[in-house]
């Protein structure tokens, strides 16, 4: 197959690219824009077309790209939480905008698949039992709460703590910052692309990703990195909140084996269609042990300190299902997170 991969020069799609789809005999074609925030060095790799997704609807290099494609897999996205307000228009931008022109242009150029990265955070505080009133959606966190040390989320209906359950794919989607509303609106024009033009979509809702090649500590960069960066400097990981908030840590190259297997299955898919996977170890860990795990795996390993600081746009729990990405693609992470967080404390990190 003629596979399109735009943010090929990313952390996630330099995976895809070398360890997967390179490997499993596809015809490839590059695409990202290098952006600086991303990339320290501007300098693109080898065989990668430097566009703008933004342009995709609108250059004729778009048009040469996507000319005999068979599956876009777009991973190209400003990511992290975002820092200030002023960021609004960075997601909306080259996320919305973005992924809306690539679908117009595909559209143009007859090609009807797409596997798209989408992300945990479309889910936001994700999914809670109450002892008393069973299956609740809380309310986000409020800034009084967090300021007097109170991380949990709690009953909507009775104000009791709550229990998180795994997040499955039936979700609802309830997103609590810039990056997450882009990233739903992605899934929505993705789905409505798919609905209008006879189109096939995989959403993949990545868990946190974390391993070689993460880009080093930016303030949009993923916790793991943070830790990493830290012990480098010779400081202590900074966990945040209490350290009691899991998160599921999964391996790039586990999300790498997830696209390959997301565009298999997309080539077969019935027009029409739009399925979400979460992919994820299955194996949630707090914050606490993240930074514990990178800490000891480091080569001047300094104990974590626990700060109580909070971002107001986090989440406190979101663990996934694996199940639906098991039973229909299936994707089972290989790599457990124990071990691989341990081992990422000396991976190589992208300049
Ligand atoms: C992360 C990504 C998000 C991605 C999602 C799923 C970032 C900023 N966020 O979301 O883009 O879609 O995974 O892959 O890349 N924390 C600390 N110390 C720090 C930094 C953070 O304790 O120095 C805490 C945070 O308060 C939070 C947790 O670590 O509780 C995870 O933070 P982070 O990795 O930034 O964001 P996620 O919400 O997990």
């Amino acid at each position: 197959m003629r596979i399109l991969l735009t943010g090929s020069a990313g952390f996630i799609g330099t995976a895809i690219g070398r360890t997967t789809l390179a490997d499993g005999g596809h015809d490839l074609v590059r695409v990202d824009v290098m952006l600086p925030a991303a990339h320290r060095i501007a300098r693109p790799p080898a065989d990668t077309h430097v566009l703008d997704v933004r342009d995709a609807a609108s250059t004729s290099a778009w048009r040469d790209v996507l000319q005999g494609v068979d599956v876009v897999c777009h991973q190209a996205a400003v990511v992290g939480a975002g820092v200030t307000t002023a960021d609004l228009p960075l997601y909306a931008g080259h996320n919305d905008l973005g992924t809306a022109a690539l679908l117009a242009a595909a559209s143009e150029a007859g090609v009807r698949r797409l596997v798209l990265a989408s992300s945990m955070v479309v889910y936001g505080e994700g999914a809670y039992t109450c002892p008393a009133h069973g299956p609740v959606t809380p309310a986000p966190r409020s800034v009084e709460a967090l300021t007097a040390g109170h991380f949990e989320v709690l009953c909507p209906l009775c104000g009791e703590a709550l229990a998180s359950d795994l997040v499955d794919e039936s979700a609802p989607l309830a997103p609590r910052n810039a990056y997450a509303a882009s990233k739903v609106a992605q899934e929505h024009y993705a789905a409505a692309w798919a609905r209008q033009s006879g189109s096939s979509v995989i959403a993949l809702r990545y868990h946190n990703v974390y391993g070689p090649g993460m880009p080093r500590d930016t303030p949009y960069s993923g916790v793991a990195a943070m830790f990493r960066s830290s012990l480098e400097r010779g400081q202590a990981p900074r966990v945040f909140e209490d350290g009691a908030q899991r998160r599921d840590f999964v391996h790039v190259a586990d999300v790498a084996r997830a696209n390959a297997m997301a565009v298999a299955a997309v080539a077969e898919a019935a027009p029409g269609s739009f399925v979400a996977y979460n992919v994820a170890s299955g194996q949630p860990v707090t914050v606490a042990d993240v930074a514990a795990m990178v800490a000891e795996g480091a080569r001047q390993p300094i104990a974590p300190v626990i700060t109580g600081e909070f971002r107001l746009g986090d989440v406190r729990h979101v663990v996934a299902s694996p199940v639906r990405a098991a039973e229909e693609l299936g994707f089972r992470a290989a790599v457990d997170p124990r071990a691989g967080l341990r081992q990422f404390a000396t991976a190589s990190l992208r300049e």
